[in-house]
């Protein structure tokens, strides 16, 4: 673990990330998290949660995203977060788009669905409070090679403490076979690699290129998810498999998917980043490279659309007598964000943006609740 704080903390001393974004994704692989301080006690009573069939702690977690390998995966659960997701890895090695991969937006305000079409302008600045935060984020999914994460899994999984639970996000790769069934393949191929290196729950990111269609993610396409989640959840036996969805923005949408895979599914969780134009303040784009000028954006500016999602999940489930765990993520920053998500009905909350600046986050609502 590395005693270090990070030097590209903003102009509030109190901010402390633990991932620095002026460096590299690889410098953060191998040198992150940059945190120093104490770890809470963990609890001292019996979990008294459940997510699935698993005793927690707390239902709280960090979804794929900043937890780049076992260090950061064992930081954040000594830091309290109970659902700690291993960063999406693939069947073979992909490297990182280039740095810089996460920029804070200006005065983006909250995001809407009619605000969709907007080009949002980014900033090196940070906003003085985490509750503030949002970021646009472009890694393009890197991974090692398997042989490499699944070591590095199985350390991850060992570090877990009790009334936690190891969780590990996987995706396909298009072009490693033909076509859906191809794409499907490998959705299942790495999730099994991924229960073999200790994921007690796979989650696979169905936000990623529709390969039939060639065009929108595989998340909006029910079809394209049913055979993805049949196969990979075929693949994995009695090992849990939940899917991550990006934001639908319309209730019916949702459902027609969520029909489709909730067969095969024991968990929902949602949302992903929204893509945006993303310019500086010169109108240029912001991010270099090509393919880069929209973006995913995360943060406090999609909260409202993640939790619009999480009651329309909990309110299909409910109507449709559906069984699988739902998840909300999307803007949680803070303890009170948490708790307006589980207002919701859902099983459980990850928050990405908000634990990479807050990292007592997890501890911080344990304590508002006297979990101790
Ligand atoms: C740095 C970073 C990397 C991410 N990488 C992934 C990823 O590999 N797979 C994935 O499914 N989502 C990824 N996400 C999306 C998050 O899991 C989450 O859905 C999104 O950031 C919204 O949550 P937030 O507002 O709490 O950040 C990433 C997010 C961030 C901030």
């Amino acid at each position: 673990m590395t005693a270090s704080t990070n030097p590209s903390s903003p102009a509030n001393p109190s901010i402390q990330p633990t991932y620095d974004v002026t460096r590299s994704y690889d410098e953060n692989y191998d040198d992150g998290p940059f945190w120093s301080g104490a770890f809470p006690q963990p609890p001292a009573g019996k979990p008294q949660y459940r997510f699935l069939d698993f005793p927690v702690y707390s239902p709280v977690g960090v979804p794929a995203g900043p937890l780049l390998n076992a260090r950061w995966i064992e930081t954040y659960a000594r830091l309290g977060f109970d659902l700690p997701v291993y960063k999406t890895v693939r069947s073979l090695e992909r490297a990182c788009h280039p740095t810089p991969n996460c920029l804070f937006l200006k005065d983006v305000g909250t995001l809407t669905p009619e605000r969709l079409h907007e080009r949002l302008v980014a900033t090196p600045e940070s906003p003085a409070a985490v509750a503030d935060i949002s970021i646009t984020n472009s890694f393009g999914m890197p991974s090692k090679q398997p042989e490499t994460w699944q070591a590095d899994m199985e350390r991850a999984r060992a570090a877990m403490g009790p009334g936690q639970v190891f969780i590990a996000s996987c995706v396909g790769t298009p072009g490693t076979g033909t076509g859906i069934a191809g794409l499907a393949d490998d959705f299942a191929r790495t999730a099994t690699m991924a229960k073999e290196a200790g994921a007690q729950v796979v989650e696979i990111n169905l936000s990623c290129p529709n390969v039939t269609s060639g065009e929108g993610s595989i998340y909006t396409d029910p079809e394209a998810s049913a055979r993805i989640v049949r196969e990979t959840a075929r693949a994995l036996g009695d090992t849990p498999l939940m899917v991550k969805v990006g934001f639908y923005g319309r209730p019916e949408k949702l459902a027609g998917v969520v029909r489709a895979v909730a067969p095969h599914v024991r968990g929902v969780a949602g949302i992903n980043t929204l893509s945006f134009e993303v310019v500086d303040e010169r109108g240029q784009q912001a991010l270099p490279g090509e393919g880069r000028l929209r973006s995913g954006v995360c943060g406090a500016a999609i909260r409202e659309c993640g939790l619009s999602q999480a009651r329309d999940l909990v309110a299909l489930k409910r109507r449709e007598k559906y069984d699988f765990a739902t998840v909300g993520v999307g803007g949680i920053m803070t303890p009170a964000d948490i708790d307006a998500y589980l207002a919701t009905g859902v099983d459980a909350v990850m928050s990405a943006t908000g634990a990479m600046w807050d990292p007592s986050l997890a501890h911080a609502w344990r304590t508002l609740h006297n979990i101790n």
